[in-house]
């Protein structure tokens, strides 16, 4: 197997979504990427198909796991499920920014009671701001929810590259985490505001969240290749 040096400044910024049903094709998907992302995305689908095995396989790979379930419900149920998932030994959980502070807050605290009973490091909430399907969000619901992530102690944000600028001016202590990545010349799918690697760093993106971009190109490490060496660039 190929094994590029990429330098660990360029593998740091990288998350792998790993949106497939099977553990067995994401674990050999991760084992392939590895050499290019730090971080694997578990998402609703897969999770949904092996739960937090999945965590534990990638996690022995060597990566970093974010875990991609967006949770929203009241409080305590958002807290209790958190002290869960703080046990697992993930590094980023999301949680829906749109459920308030409390409910943040709460996800916060279940995450370092899990973690801290587990003797792990607490993993980072991860609030998702404005979704990309949801074309009719006010302007200014954005800056209202970065300001409940921050108030509840969040670590950072999910958010399209078009909010970088509001996220660097608003809260700029938040990790920017970036779904939507679309090099040049690669289709857009159902992706709603996409960006180039190079303009997502380039406006503060912390990592860059890459699914099809890579998972379906004919040549995954050519594109994973191709896509750091744009980021090698513009960091
Ligand atoms: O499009 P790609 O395969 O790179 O998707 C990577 C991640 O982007 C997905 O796992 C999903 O969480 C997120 N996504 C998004 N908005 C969309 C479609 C996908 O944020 N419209």
């Amino acid at each position: 197997m190929n094994h590029p040096d990429v330098a660990n400044d360029v593998r740091s910024r990288l998350a792998l979504a790993l949106d497939v049903d099977d553990l067995v094709e994401a674990g050999r998907l991760g084992r392939r990427m590895l050499p290019w992302f730090s971080v694997a995305k578990v998402g609703l689908e897969l999770f949904s198909a092996s739960g937090p095995e999945a965590v534990g396989a990638f996690v022995d790979q060597g990566y970093e796991v974010f875990l991609d379930l967006k949770l929203h419900d009241i409080p305590t149920t958002v807290g209790k499920a958190a002290k869960v998932l703080g046990s697992l030994g993930v590094s980023y959980v999301t949680v829906h920014s749109s459920g308030g502070i409390d409910m943040l807050a709460a996800a916060v605290d279940g995450l370092n009671e899990g973690a801290s009973a587990a003797g792990l490091t607490p993993p980072m909430v991860l609030a998702v701001t404005v979704l990309t399907s949801d074309l009719e969000a006010p302007g200014s619901l954005l800056q209202e929810r970065l300001g409940y992530a921050v108030e509840a102690d969040c670590g950072g944000v999910v958010c399209a590259a078009s909010d970088l600028a509001e996220v660097s001016l608003v809260a700029p202590e938040l990790l920017a985490v970036v779904p939507g990545i679309r090099p040049e010349g690669v289709v857009a799918n159902d992706q709603g505001r996409p960006a180039t690697p190079r303009e997502a760093i380039k406006q503060g993106a912390g990592i860059l969240v890459i699914g099809r971009a890579v998972t379906a190109s004919s040549e995954p490490e050519e594109a994973a290749s191709n896509i750091a060496a744009e980021v090698a660039e513009a960091i």
